[in-house]
């Protein structure tokens, strides 16, 4: 019998680490082989913090694709407390530069040049509420009175839910959400908020962390949550509402820099994305709402043109190599050594 087959609109990939250098050379391909675009994030050490330095580095991911590959990066500029004003406007006039985004200082993978003081970048959110240009959150708090598993839920207490009354037309996107507090306050706001899902949120739960012993691959920013948590992002994801889209946040780490006393956050995803997404949308019942969240919702919010081109899947598993090369070191993706119940189908234009 012929496995069920799954045929949608190329999709995009609204939140992805892509790197640099060796490693950005070993990972971007499992990117591009699925999405035709992705956000990418500009937490580069140093972060990219200018137009001229999104520039360069679009160069170097566009150098680093393989020959004849479509894939198009959206560059985003990194906020500090000392970004200039006159930024935002020349991000706008760019034609590479398509977000900002926010890291509280201190919450993640380098964000130690992120803000400590929201107030202290007013006058650049004005701008680019001016210029419409839409402000990417990593939400959460960094308060090391909060409790980890808080982070998020006071972030859009304390900061979010100011921060949209006083920039109402503003553009954001709040980023890897993990909450049901997120959903509520998301499906609740108006068109231009929104979030990003990522698929280790959909299908794994904190249980995920301590699995017979300590997990630190499936350590990330911010940390998985409680069933019930995953449960209500897998409900919004697959209800059709256009606030939420398809972000992997797929963030490789060499696997020295994850199996030590102080191991770093991030999932590597990318190798299998599309077919994981689709697993959850297949566990939720809603395969025909996977198109709509990983090809459409993005684009709309963005104001882009929705993809033109197909890709397929199929309901054959495949197994997960144990590792990937990533620049001198490997790196261990989501699944390592088990099995993925979707594949892509290749097709000339992959
Ligand atoms: O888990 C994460 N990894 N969360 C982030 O916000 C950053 C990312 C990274 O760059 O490694
Ligand atoms: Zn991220």
């Amino acid at each position: 019998m012929k496995s069920p087959r799954l045929e949608i609109t190329r999709p995009d990939d609204w939140h992805l680490h892509l790197r640099d250098g060796d490693a950005l050379a070993s990972v971007i391909g499992h990117t591009a082989q699925r999405f035709a675009r992705a956000i990418v994030m500009p937490n580069l050490k140093p972060p990219v913090t200018t137009v001229a330095q999104a520039e360069d580095y679009r160069r170097r991911i566009m150098a680093s694709l393989p020959a004849g590959s479509p894939f198009q990066p959206l560059m985003t500029l990194y906020l500090t407390e000392s970004t200039a004003v006159e930024e935002i406007a020349r991000a706008k006039a760019s034609d590479g530069v398509f977000a900002v985004k926010y890291y509280p200082a201190g919450a993640t993978t380098h964000s130690d040049s992120g803000v400590r003081e929201l107030s202290r970048v007013y006058r650049v959110l004005e701008a680019m509420e001016k210029h419409d240009l839409p402000l990417l959150l990593h939400g959460e708090v960094t308060d090391p009175d909060i409790d980890i598993f808080d982070r998020e839920q006071v972030f859009i207490e304390r900061h979010l839910v100011p921060l949209q009354a006083r920039f109402p037309a503003l553009r954001m996107v709040l980023e890897h959400i993990t909450t049901r507090d997120a959903v509520d306050f998301v499906s609740g706001a108006p068109a231009n908020v929104a979030a990003t899902i990522t698929v280790h949120h959909l299908l794994l739960n904190r249980n995920a962390l301590f699995a017979g012993g300590i997990r630190p691959h499936n350590y990330c920013a911010p940390i998985l949550k409680r069933e019930a948590h995953r449960a209500a992002l897998l409900q919004a994801a697959t209800s059709g509402d256009p606030h939420f889209f398809l972000g992997t946040d797929s963030a490789p780490h060499p696997r020295e820099a994850k199996e030590t006393a102080c191991g770093c956050a991030g999932l590597y995803t990318a190798h299998a994305a599309l077919e994981l997404y689709a697993e959850a949308f297949e566990q939720a019942g809603r395969l025909d709402r996977l198109e709509a969240f990983a090809s459409f919702h993005g684009p709309d919010f963005y104001r882009l043109p929705r993809n033109t081109d197909r890709i397929a899947l199929e309901r054959t598993p495949w197994n997960v190599p144990e590792e990937y090369p990533l620049a001198g070191s490997t790196c261990q993706p989501m699944r390592a050594g088990e099995s993925v119940a979707w594949s892509l189908v290749e097709t000339a234009a992959s």
